[in-house]
């Protein structure tokens, strides 16, 4: 067996089942499960249409890269989503298909990591668990970093040493984030990019949550957007994740692409090949017809946004609630220990949610998940107030 495997985790999803077993919910009330990041939103009709259309392509086998009229449709995007420098992502060259981001961000530290020399890859925490298994399978040790945002910049990159730096071999961010909702600013960015200059590692920054967001007249920025104002229209040492699931209400049609620098992508590629995970034809239709539509993504966004309005009114009177800049959770800081909170709240109310512990690792003494549980407010906006009404009750009763 791979000896990394004994390094991993269980899933957070384990660990909370696990912490339900001796309980029982509350069976007067109908269940609602806010623990997942799964949109509840049926998947817009066009997009499974373009998946029927076009199951004549089973018959063939599909290119790692993907077809030509899909590296455009997704360069398009991007240039025009991130407002960059006219022709400097080429579709031969700077972008691939993947089949969700999950396992691509697992993928590219497999591509990226040399494990011969002490690695180290630096990881949100809180974070998305897959950036620390990644980093483990890889022979590569997390360093587990404060990424918060204080005014328009990122203070924990400077708590890491020159010596962790030049360690260093790839970083993950999260922006918007999982579960926090903060949108790292332009000048944070900026500044990471000019250490991945210094020290010679590869940003990995996953933006799948870069459509859901509440203020229509400022999209979250990423990554190429810093590199562009950094005068790199090369995008040096820099890729940015996107995916349908969240935009686009298709978690299972499992699409995705990375996009930016086109060195670690032809290397990407090469890996990509060898693990075999090209992208089904009738998938790469469906994700052209997604990625040329804007408005089912607005009409998205309208929707968390009333979600996020309920569930704010219904809590208020209890307990003052920020709205994160982005994404669809609710991180929300608990009067008891998380694992209570989740327990308590199962018992009497028949929620579910996740305890914040379960997202993060504890370090020097402290955890930054705990008393937060994480809430995504994914079902319909009627049901998202529901749910507020019993979480503000039970808030009442403990406290
Ligand atoms: C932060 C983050 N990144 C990536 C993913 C993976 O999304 P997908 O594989 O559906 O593109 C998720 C899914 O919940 C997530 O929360």
């Amino acid at each position: 067996m791979n000896s990394h495997l004994t390094k991993l985790q269980p899933y957070p999803f384990e660990k909370l089942k696990a912490l339900f077993t001796a309980h029982t919910p509350n069976q007067s009330l109908t269940a609602i499960n806010l623990s997942i990041g799964e949109p509840k939103a049926p998947t817009p009709a066009f997009i499974k249409q373009a998946v029927q259309d076009n199951l004549d392509t089973l018959a063939n086998y599909p290119l790692t890269k993907g077809n030509p009229e899909l590296r455009e449709t997704l360069v398009r995007w991007t240039l025009e989503r991130f407002n960059l420098p006219e022709h400097s992502l080429d579709p031969e060259l700077h972008v691939l298909p993947v089949n969700g981001t999950r396992e691509a961000l697992f993928a590219i530290a497999q591509t990226c990591i040399d494990s011969s020399h002490n690695a180290k890859v630096v990881i949100p925490n809180p974070f998305y668990q897959i950036y620390e298994g990644a980093a483990l399978l890889a022979g590569a040790q997390p360093v587990y970093a404060d990424l918060r945002v204080v005014e328009n910049d990122i203070p924990g990159l400077d708590e890491i040493s020159d010596a962790t730096w030049q360690q260093v071999q790839l970083v993950y961010i999260c922006t918007p984030a999982n579960p926090t909702g903060e949108v790292l600013p332009l000048q944070g960015l900026r500044k990471l990019i000019d250490l991945a200059h210094r020290h010679d590692f590869i940003i990995v920054s996953d933006e799948c949550y870069s459509e859901i967001y509440f203020d229509e007249q400022s999209p979250p920025q990423g990554i190429l957007r810093a590199a562009a104002e950094n005068g790199d229209s090369n995008y040096s040492r820099c890729l940015a994740f996107y995916s349908l699931s969240k935009r686009s209400n298709a978690p299972g049609l499992r699409s995705g692409f990375v996009v930016g620098d086109s060195n670690i992508i032809q290397h990407y590629l090469k890996y990509r090949t060898y693990h075999g995970c090209a992208m089904p034809v009738s998938t790469q239709h469906a994700s052209i017809a997604a990625w040329s539509d804007e408005h089912h993504v607005k009409d998205n966004r309208d929707r968390y946004r009333q979600s996020f309005a309920n569930a704010v009114e219904e809590i208020a009177d209890t307990q003052a609630i920020q709205i994160p800049q982005a994404a669809f959770y609710l991180w929300l800081p608990t009067p008891i220990d998380d694992e209570d909170f989740a327990v308590g709240l199962y018992c009497e109310q028949n929620i579910v949610v996740l305890p914040g512990k379960y997202l993060a690792r504890e370090v020097d003494n402290r955890n930054p998940g705990a008393n937060r549980v994480r809430i995504a407010l994914v079902a319909s906006p009627t049901e998202c107030r529901e749910a507020a009404h019993r979480i503000n009750k039970y808030l009442k009763n403990i406290s």
